[in-house]
């Protein structure tokens, strides 16, 4: 029984051990695949959450979920073109459009994502 205590306790401090190892979110994500399709849904909406803490409601354009994509194709994307469109513009700060976030430039590979995705054609997929 004495031993079964211990099994049972070596079993339990070694879970406990390996649950403290976690990978650090990844600030930089994966190049991107020209050939490969971006995902509104998978790809480009999780962005938005270091955007909607302004931009949910009050402050055009909604960056919340179930309105994001609609307010963006009017009038903030051009598809298929991303220079054109003051959503990219803003990530740049380029163009007079005032650079977002406010506090700090996104890192090269978000930017080129929602390039991708506008240059795609702005799918709703
Ligand atoms: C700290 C609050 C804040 C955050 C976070 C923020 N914005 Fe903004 N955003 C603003 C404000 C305020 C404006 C209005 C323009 C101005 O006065 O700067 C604005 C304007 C905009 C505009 C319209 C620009 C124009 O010329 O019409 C776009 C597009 C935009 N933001 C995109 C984003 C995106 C994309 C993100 C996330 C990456 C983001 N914003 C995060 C506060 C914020």
């Amino acid at each position: 029984m004495k031993k079964l205590f211990q099994i049972l306790i070596l079993i339990s401090m070694s879970l406990f051990l390996s649950s403290c190892y976690y990978d650090a979110f990844p600030e930089e994500l994966d190049p991107i695949d020209p050939d490969e399709e971006v995902s509104y849904k998978i790809d480009i909406m999780p962005l938005w959450g270091q955007c909607v803490g302004c931009h949910n409601g009050n402050e055009p354009p909604d960056f919340r979920d179930e309105f994001s994509y609609d307010e963006l194709l009017n009038g903030y994307v051009i598809p298929k073109n991303s220079e054109s469109s003051i959503l990219y513009q803003s990530l740049l700060g380029t163009n007079g459009v005032p650079l977002m976030p406010p506090s700090s430039k996104w890192p090269e590979s978000k930017i080129s994502l929602v390039k991708a995705w506008i240059d795609q054609g702005a799918k709703d997929n």
